[in-house]
């Protein structure tokens, strides 16, 4: 097992500030060519889809540099969404906390960081698979449209594993099935896979020349006759293989991994208030304004987990920073950010949009909330790395980036090194609202907060 990748990340972020220094502008790099070789995590990042994952190759770079966060000391993602950064602290040997409004997120993030042994995990499956009744007697969660998402006897079958998947009674192994069972959900339902939020498969939209249109009837074909009992075997024998290979790693140091539901309210395990400045360094990736519909592309497997019924989405989304959901009467009146020239940009967006405008301002007023919550955890003198890139709002330009680092100064961050890079694949580029643009260059900046 590699544990670091560059030769020397120190030396490459000296020559990168000493550029920026010079340049002054953000300096263009590509992390996949700056850490060439990731460290082996046996494929457990990839344990459960998410939308914009961050790449793994940035924690991994900044994580191994000792000015930045060392071994033992408490790594910070507010923004953990399946656990990117907390997976990387923790095989570079730090502790780690997180927080994430989306349930199913928590619970991914919380499963990779959570080791498991090999002998339970197989005791753990054996019994599981034993567990499993041939016709279920539980009252089935309640589903969004299961009808039109869900084949009857896949419905039927879900159901069955899911009686067994409950019953598990240690924490960590049930929480480790639900995932296993998440990824199915969406894999034997009726859901196009390439669209990150669920859209029906529909062949009947391609002529019948398209290559898509007989992909897609093969695979609604398959799905007629599927075994979902063997899809959930398979997926359980590989995510098995993927945890228990590191969980010697994942154990040590010690410590499980806290994740909170909120960045702007970051709490410990007892419930009460992170202390401030307790974290040593913090490495995250924003919701981006009006971008991603977190809630809405993992809808069915949080309806199926019961982590939220079809009734709780909206609540959900309203824990969201960045959602694009308001009912009109609350985007009458323009609210105020306070940052240099972004009140006026909006004054001009809302003339021809009052929603797009209104999205903006909440999205920023709220990022500012976070903001303030993790520097009051930050000790001083440590470091953040903030990856978050810039794009359009009512065809206009919305410079993140600018308004993150003028929020985070006013909060006693400087902003030391900015970086540029292009944005290949994350999973991100969802159709978005026209007006919004797509991102395709990220800004990874470095904050360090100031010693009184
Ligand atoms: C860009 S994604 C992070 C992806 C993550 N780095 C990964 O690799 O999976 C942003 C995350 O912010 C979360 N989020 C939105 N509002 C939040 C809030 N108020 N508190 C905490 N997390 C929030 C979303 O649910 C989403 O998971």
């Amino acid at each position: 097992m590699t544990h670091c990748l560059v030769e020397n990340p120190a030396v490459v972020l000296d020559e990168l500030r000493e550029r920026y220094a010079n340049e002054a502008s953000p300096i263009p790099v590509d992390f996949r060519q700056i850490v060439p070789h990731l460290r082996d995590d046996a494929g457990l990042n990839n344990l459960h889809t998410y939308p914009a994952k961050l790449l793994r190759h940035i924690p991994q770079f900044f994580l191994a540099i000792p000015e930045l966060a060392r071994p033992g000391q408490l790594v910070l993602d507010p923004f953990c969404g399946s656990g990117t950064v907390l997976l990387e602290a923790r095989l570079a040997k730090l502790q780690a906390c997180g927080a994430d409004s989306n349930p199913l997120a928590r619970l991914i993030a919380e499963v990779k960081t959570t080791p498991i042994e090999r002998g339970r995990m197989n005791r753990g499956i054996r019994r599981l698979l034993a567990r499993i009744p041939a016709k279920s007697q539980i009252d089935p969660p309640e589903v969004v449209n299961v009808d039109y998402w869900f084949y009857p006897h896949v419905k039927r079958d879900l159901l069955r594993i899911l009686e067994a998947v409950r019953a598990t009674r240690s924490d960590d192994l049930r929480r480790f099935f639900s995932v296993v069972f998440s990824r199915c959900v969406r894999r034997v339902s009726l859901a196009d896979p390439r669209v990150p939020v669920p859209v029906r498969l529909r062949p009947s939209r391609y002529p019948s020349t398209h290559p898509l249109r007989s992909k897609l009837e093969a695979r609604l074909r398959r799905l007629r006759v599927i075994s979902v009992e063997r899809v959930f075997r398979e997926a359980l024998a590989d995510s098995a293989e993927r945890l228990t290979k590191l969980s010697g790693l994942l154990s040590d140091p010690p410590g499980i991994v806290h994740i909170s539901e909120d960045a702007r309210n970051l709490r410990l395990d007892n419930g009460s208030h992170r202390p401030a400045a307790s974290v040593d360094f913090v490495i995250t990736s924003p919701p981006y304004v009006g971008a991603q519909k977190y809630i809405r592309s993992c809808s069915l497997s949080l309806n199926w987990l019961g982590l939220c019924t079809p009734g709780e989405f909206r609540q959900l989304e309203d824990l969201n920073i960045g959602r694009e959901h308001y009912p009109q009467a609350s985007y009458q009146n323009s609210l105020h950010t306070r940052i240099d020239g972004v009140d006026i940009l909006l004054d001009r967006v809302r003339q021809d949009n009052p929603l797009r405008a209104h999205i903006a301002a909440t999205y920023l007023i709220e990022l500012q909330d976070a903001f303030r919550e993790i520097a009051r955890v930050m000790k001083p003198g440590a470091y953040m790395v903030l990856v978050v890139g810039n794009n359009l709002v009512g065809s206009r330009q919305f410079e993140t980036t600018r308004y993150a680092r003028e929020i985070l100064e006013k909060l006693g961050l400087q902003s030391i090194l900015v970086l540029a890079d292009e944005i290949r694949s994350r999973g991100l580029l969802t159709k978005r609202h026209h007006t919004a643009g797509m991102i395709h260059r990220e800004h990874v900046s470095i904050y360090q907060k100031g010693v009184p």
